[in-house]
Parts: structure tokens; sequence; C-alpha cells
């Protein structure tokens, strides 16, 4: 909860007061393969697709359909 402290009081600055940060809101992952894969995960279920504008990350495929 420190860290997401942190986080939301750097996002303030950085983007500006005008946008305010929960910091029970924030979900902190080790990057966005773990970001969009969690995401995928929670947006999905089995048989469902995404539509994505080419060109897009590479790992985009890879990410959305793992699950560790
Ligand atoms: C922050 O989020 C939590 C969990 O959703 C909520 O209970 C709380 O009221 C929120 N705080 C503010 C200041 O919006």
């Amino acid at each position: 909860m420190e860290l997401k402290l942190a986080v939301a009081g750097f996002m303030s600055k950085a983007v500006g007061n005008s946008v305010t940060y929960n910091r029970s809101q924030i979900v902190l992952t080790a990057g966005a393969t773990p970001a969009i894969e969690i995401l995928s995960f929670c947006l999905a279920d089995s048989g469902n697709t995404f539509i994505v504008p080419a060109p897009y990350y590479p790992g985009l495929d890879r990410d959305v359909k793992w699950r560790t």
C-alpha cells in the first residue's frame, strides 16, 4: 500500500492535479505482459476474441493467451 501511495502521488504530479488517484484502486504489475495477461483474464471468457488494430505490440498475442 505504501508503494501504491507513492505511485498515486507521482502520477498526480506527472499528470496534474486535475486527476486524482485512489491508491486502493491501483494495481501494480511487473510490466506490460502481466498487466495485459491479468486484464485479458478479467475481461474475457474462453473463446472470446479481442479485436486489435495492427500494427501492435508483438508480444500481445502471447500476453493475451498465457495464464500462469
Ligand atoms: C478509494 O477506493 C476504495 C475502494 O474502492 C473506496 O472504498 C474509497 O472510498 C475510495 N476513496 C476515495 C477517496 O475515493
